[in-house]
């Protein structure tokens, strides 16, 4: 998929509309108004690709591929394996799910199909074969989308059998998997393979090796699916190239593992804005996080695959983007590296879950709408920023976020079992980062660390050894380790390290950790800062849990905080060690976000890292780079100035290196 234009368009459905011409051509118009050059089209089409088993119509969408090329529109393509017709649900009920209970479902909604079928698997091929034939070679299709928005798990008597296979590799014996799932606890030891079954409320739900593997194995499958629909498109189209929408803080997939089999990562993104508990800044911010996290997977610019211009309809209250909020969002996706701004849906449906879903045109058809009106003005300024397509972005600091982890530090009994906030822990080091005009990018254990200057390790409960090396060396040739409470605790089966932890980095930190200590809500010990220590860092509250730390006998490190309240007052809170040439640092809890803010302006300064912005920003202005390009963005409703330029509530400048001085392009 080249291109030299960031996209601009989205999901349409026309489907929906094939009897009445006046309203397609009307879309035809708008389209060309709003400056759209691309839509994903076919994502739920398959009841019209194929009304009856093995009859297809797909002359209704090359009708509409064609006219939208004719205006300088392309396609990428879906398949249209997520939503299956009721015919197929009525006739083969091994392609519907069965849910944990074991209870098969009805014909329902839609992403709920079993992917192990194989019986699914073929009606999907013989659909998708048809597209990639009649498509394959269409110079308006510039890139193919695997399903949508794929996830969940069926526990089918196919899955069933799957997982065992699953788990005779990973295994090879039920010795090992007994052993790596500590079985003999409660006398849980397998003998049979078939005596083994997927995790249910009504059954085994707490042996937390077999969740732990469940979980991969669910992920496994979902990647195995996509990568068997890709290989039907690929064996037709060898020049195709794919790519799958990925989702908000998404649990049910190592992203890391899909990203491999993509050519490029896209995801929908969908904030809510104006949430009564959080100012525009708070929601940019975690927004940010996630386009950072899309941008990592592959290291190259993604797409914004989907978001709403207005609002959507499925949150606890569905409110509206205030004036300017859809340009801020929008660009936003670009300062982080994507390479489009696409919507789901072009036109409003008229009926159906998502009919008071926001989309670019709404029920009323009207261009003077709100919508429609900044979605134009979005078009007209991705026109404007042309210079940004396929541009990457410098590499700064990482931050490690791993799916196994998460799946294993959730799925664990203590030592906090409600709001643990992994994605709040996140949070913390990634907002100060964020803040300060740092580029983050977002690392798994098989990421190299090459270019980094600071590695961030929070919450790394599930730590592998040789990821505890890995670190250990980047901190020895020189770089920044900073290390959280409640990492290097178990091993890849969820099995306990024996002896110190965190496991393998208590030489890097010069520190072992004794003891952990759960917090209630709003419960919190002090920290004070240690005379004369450097950096100096302010006094801060600890909370939700506090690590008990004891220095190394040889080789300690230096406290910088220490509590001061509890039986564990004096013992360090916050800790750097020098190792080899770079430096580690222990924060023994979760701290206020002044503390956070505070250590990432020292030590990114300590790492060389040069903030985005190279001048002073008012409070709520955010800084990004792209190489070649800088990014200002005012979250406040009011205007700031920023070095003589005026920006207006919610408005985005854009500067381009040009001959080592900024120029504004935007
Ligand atoms: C997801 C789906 C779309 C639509 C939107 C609504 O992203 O992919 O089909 O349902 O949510 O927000
Ligand atoms: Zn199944």
């Amino acid at each position: 998929m080249e291109h030299t234009q960031l996209l601009h368009g989205g999901d349409y459905n026309p489907e929906q509309w094939l009897d009445r011409p006046d309203i397609l051509e009307q879309d035809l118009q708008l389209m060309k108004k709003a400056h759209v050059n691309v839509v994903t089209l076919g994502v739920f089409s398959w009841s019209l690709l194929e009304p009856e088993e093995g009859v297809y119509h797909l002359d209704w969408l090359a009708d509409i591929i064609h006219r939208l090329y004719q205006h300088g529109i392309h396609t990428i393509l879906a398949t249209p394996s997520a939503a299956r017709p009721a015919w197929m649900a009525k006739k083969y009920p091994e392609v519907r799910r069965v849910r944990p209970d074991r209870v098969r479902e009805l014909y329902r909604r839609r992403q709920n199909y079993c992917y192990s079928s194989p019986l699914f698997r073929e009606k999907v091929r013989a659909v998708d074969e048809q597209l990639a034939r009649r498509f394959g070679q269409d110079p308006a299709v510039i890139l193919w989308h695997i399903s949508n928005e794929m996830g969940g798990d069926c526990h089918c008597p196919l899955c069933q059998a799957e997982f065992r296979r699953w788990l005779q590799h990973r295994y090879g014996s039920l010795e090992a998997l007994n052993k790596a799932w500590n079985s003999r606890f409660w006398s849980h030891d397998f003998s049979d393979w078939e005596e083994i079954e997927s995790p249910a409320p009504q059954g085994e739900d707490c042996l937390q090796g077999l969740t732990l593997d469940w979980k991969r194995f669910v992920s496994d499958r979902h990647i195995d699916f996509f990568r068997f629909e890709r290989d039907v498109i690929r064996a037709i189209v060898p020049q195709a190239k794919f790519t799958a929408n990925l989702m908000y803080r998404f649990h049910d997939i190592d992203y890391h593992d899909l990203a491999r089999e993509l050519d490029v990562v896209s995801w929908d993104n969908y904030p809510t804005w104006h949430k009564a508990t959080e100012t525009v800044e708070q929601t940019a911010l975690d927004t940010a996080m996630m386009h950072d996290l899309f941008y990592s997977l592959k290291g190259k610019p993604f797409l914004m695959m989907e978001s709403s211009p207005s609002f959507t309809n499925w949150q606890p209250v569905s409110k509206q983007k205030r004036p300017g909020v859809a340009m801020l969002s929008a660009l936003q996706a670009v300062a982080h590296g994507s390479d489009s701004v696409c919507y789901f849906q072009w036109r409003a449906s008229r009926g159906g879950e998502e009919k008071f879903h926001g989309a670019v045109i709404g029920h009323d058809g009207r261009e003077d709408a709100r919508p429609f009106r900044e979605t134009a003005q979005v078009g007209a300024a991705l026109e404007q920023l042309a210079p940004a397509t396929g541009t990457s972005r410098p590499r700064q600091a990482a931050i490690v976020h791993d799916w196994p982890n998460m799946w294993a530090l959730e799925g664990s009994a203590g030592p906090r079992n409600a709001g643990l906030g992994y994605w709040k822990e996140l949070a913390c080091h990634y907002n100060a980062l964020a803040r300060a005009g740092i580029t983050v990018d977002f690392v798994g254990q098989d990421s190299s660390l090459e270019g980094y200057g600071l590695v961030v390790v929070p919450m790394l409960y599930l730590l592998r050894e040789e990821f505890a090396q890995k670190l250990c060396d980047f901190a020895r040739q020189g770089g920044t380790v900073v290390v959280s409470e409640w990492t290097g605790v178990v091993d890849e089966s969820d099995l306990c390290w024996l002896g110190d932890t965190p496991h393998g980095l208590t030489r890097l930190l010069g520190l072992r950790r004794t003891e952990i200590d759960g917090m209630y809500d709003g419960e919190f010990r002090r920290c004070l800062p240690v005379e004369g220590a450097v950096p100096a860092l302010p006094a801060t509250r600890a909370g939700v849990l506090c690590e008990v730390a004891a220095l190394e006998e040889s080789d300690p490190a230096q406290v910088l905080l220490t509590y001061t309240e509890d039986y564990f007052a004096g013992c360090p809170a916050v800790a750097v060690h020098r190792f080899g040439q770079g430096r580690a640092y222990y924060l023994a809890s979760r701290f206020e976000p002044k503390f956070y803010d505070a250590l990432y302006a020292s030590l990114t300064r300590e790492a060389g890292l040069q903030p985005a912005s190279p001048w002073p920003l008012p409070k709520g202005v955010l800084a990004t780079r792209r190489d070649g390009l800088l990014f200002l963005q005012n979250c406040n409703d009011s205007p700031v100035s920023v070095s003589g330029v005026e920006l207006p509530g919610y408005g985005t400048a854009v500067w381009a290196d040009r001959d080592g001085s900024l120029q504004r392009l935007l």
